[in-house]
């Protein structure tokens, strides 16, 4: 189970600490997020394999905050969040699309194309934060539990990319424009 922290950010970004750390909040609110979006959206699609793909991927995220959290302990602070823009344009778009869309198999592929631009949101963000942290005296375990993440969310978006790429969806997409 997550834990709701109440805390939220609202720190002044004066030096590469401080950047890092603002990132760290940013890489918490999006994880936290994710946790309950994952859980939508596995309830949105009507394949099973992607049911189980999204599914999966909400346990991941669950260890991606839990990973968070021993970051913030390495660097001595308190877990906190700061609102992603990003992360709630992505949802809010994901959102609308899977309003809009009448067809089930339709939905299916936007709701993976939506996965995979998140995806490829969190590789960008924590490629930013471990390039950050490479560069601080910061401990190992920091860019250990960075780098595992990132791992995750790079399998995440090759596995979404072969689903894109499966002949399921694709049969949808030739249904669909003839
Ligand atoms: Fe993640």
């Amino acid at each position: 189970m997550v834990v709701r922290i109440a805390h939220w950010g609202t720190m002044a970004i004066e030096t590469p600490h401080d950047l890092f750390e603002h990132h760290l909040q940013e890489a918490y609110y999006v994880e936290n997020e994710l946790v309950d979006n994952l859980a939508v959206m596995a309830d949105e699609v009507t394949e099973e394999q992607l049911f189980e793909d999204f599914q999966e991927h909400e346990e991941e995220t669950q260890q991606h905050v839990q990973r968070l959290e021993t970051v913030f302990e390495s660097i001595g602070r308190e877990p906190t969040m700061s609102e992603s823009a990003a992360l709630d344009g992505l949802v809010e778009e994901k959102n609308e699309l899977s309003t809009e869309i009448r067809d089930d198999e339709l939905r299916n592929v936007a709701l993976v194309g939506a996965g995979i631009k998140t995806e490829r949101m969190e590789i960008s963000m924590y490629e930013g934060m471990i390039q950050l942290a490479d560069e601080m005296d910061v401990d190992d375990d920091v860019t250990d539990a960075l780098e595992a993440n990132l791992s995750d969310e790079k399998d995440a978006l090759q596995k979404l990319k072969s689903r894109a790429e499966g002949s399921k969806l694709k049969q949808v997409l030739a249904d669909l424009t003839g």
